[in-house]
């Protein structure tokens, strides 16, 4: 029993690329890609190479469209409603930088958003004389419904637009988003969900969510080459985000059945093959069940967040449920040189993984992702002790 158990798990190993002499415990970063996802990536750059011409505006553009297609089935939403795009940066950018916002206009969201995305928000509300206003979340979490009235207490009548992620970045937590789109809908905001982290982690259903504008990563959990990530948009919100990139698609001498996707799908000379592997990531994931797959890690990661607590004994800042939790974990440190401490973990301990900041707090978050072994977390487990004895590390 034992054997065949190791015998699986060093299986998963097989399947990705990673570096065998580092522990990598930062898939949410960067995911790793498959072996079979990666080959397809070269197959495909490779098959652009030998024709130029014919792959970036012929065949290529055909994979593309079925590529959106197989995309557009797996987040369950219309595929005429969903574009790729390098990253959720651009996506974001493309979004904001169209909404015309107005002195005085109101962007309600959080104090738990990604910094990138909220240097955004601050550029162009900086512009406009509109405030990006981030409610203050209680933390530790206690419930749902306080989550919910810490959120809604930044709203106001001047209140335009709402701002989430479905799942935090450096606090690694899952966000009731359901409830504060369901409820924007009602008050006729417009609602922006940052789903960076979610497609290939939660089940995603777009459809069913209802947010007016989604953006999530393919090369994170879904574990495709970098720079593959996506733009969704409800009908009816489409006719007014411009291209960030104005480019052929913009008056096109050959219109499709969709200015959406004219605008966004032309940006330029570029290599989309990473766009063009979202198939196979797909495949992947169906062959080897990747729903029961990522909720067998998520259980995981409820069961070492208590192990780490009880060993290191730091206030989780949620409940260690899964309704709050996926495949992400951020244990709240004070490390004593902010600026060496990931380096430091990586050279002496081979470990990877991120030290997160979120306004002045400090985490360090974990990944678990189906390679990673008991021994992997022992590993990280005594690295932070050693830290802690040393005075490097104090844990909140
Ligand atoms: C919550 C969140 N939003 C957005 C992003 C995407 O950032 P980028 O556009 O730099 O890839 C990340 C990346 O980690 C993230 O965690």
């Amino acid at each position: 029993m034992f054997s065949i158990i190791l015998g699986r798990m060093k299986n998963w190993k097989d399947q990705f690329l990673l570096d065998s002499e580092i522990t990598f415990l930062n898939f949410g970063s960067f995911g790793a890609c498959p072996r079979v996802v990666f080959e397809e990536y070269q197959r495909l750059q490779l098959e652009l190479e030998r024709e130029p011409v014919r792959f970036i505006t012929r065949t290529g553009m055909n994979l593309l469209q079925d590529s959106r297609k197989a995309l557009a089935d797996y987040v369950n939403c219309d595929p005429d409603d969903v574009v790729y795009m390098t990253n959720p940066s651009y996506a974001m950018n493309t979004v904001i930088r169209s909404l015309e916002l107005k002195s005085g206009d109101e962007i309600l969201s959080t104090n738990l958003e990604y910094g990138a995305m909220d240097r955004t928000w601050n550029y162009y509300c900086n512009k406009a004389g509109a405030r990006y206003v981030r409610s203050e979340i209680t933390l530790p979490i206690a419930d749902k419904e306080t989550f919910l009235s810490d959120f809604w207490k930044g709203y106001t009548e001047n209140t335009k637009v709402i701002f989430i992620s479905h799942i935090t970045s450096a606090t690694g937590i899952i966000l009731p988003v359901k409830e504060i789109v369901d409820e924007a809908n009602k008050r006729g905001l417009l609602t922006i969900v940052d789903g960076a982290h979610v497609p290939g982690h939660l089940p995603l259903d777009l459809t069913e969510l209802d947010a007016d504008i989604y953006t999530g990563a393919c090369h994170k959990w879904m574990m495709a080459p970098k720079g593959a990530s996506f733009l969704h948009v409800k009908k009816g919100q489409q006719q007014w985000v411009d291209p960030l990139v104005i480019s052929w698609g913009y008056e096109s001498d050959f219109p499709s059945h969709s200015q959406f996707l004219d605008y966004h799908q032309t940006n330029g000379t570029r290599d989309f093959s990473a766009f063009l592997t979202v198939p196979k990531c797909i495949e992947f994931m169906e062959e080897h069940d990747w729903r029961k797959r990522a909720d067998e890690q998520r259980t995981a990661t409820v069961e070492r967040a208590n192990q780490f607590r009880e060993e290191l004994q730091f206030t989780p800042i949620s409940p260690l449920t899964k309704e709050w939790l996926g495949q992400l974990f951020s244990i709240p440190v004070q490390p004593k040189n902010p600026l060496d401490i990931q380096q430091k973990i990586f050279s002496e301990f081979k470990i990877e993984i991120p030290l997160a900041k979120n306004e002045d707090r400090y985490f360090i978050r974990f990944s678990h992702q189906v390679f990673n072994e008991s021994e992997d977390f022992e590993k990280l487990l005594s690295a932070l002790k050693s830290l802690r004895d040393r005075g490097e590390l104090r844990f909140e």
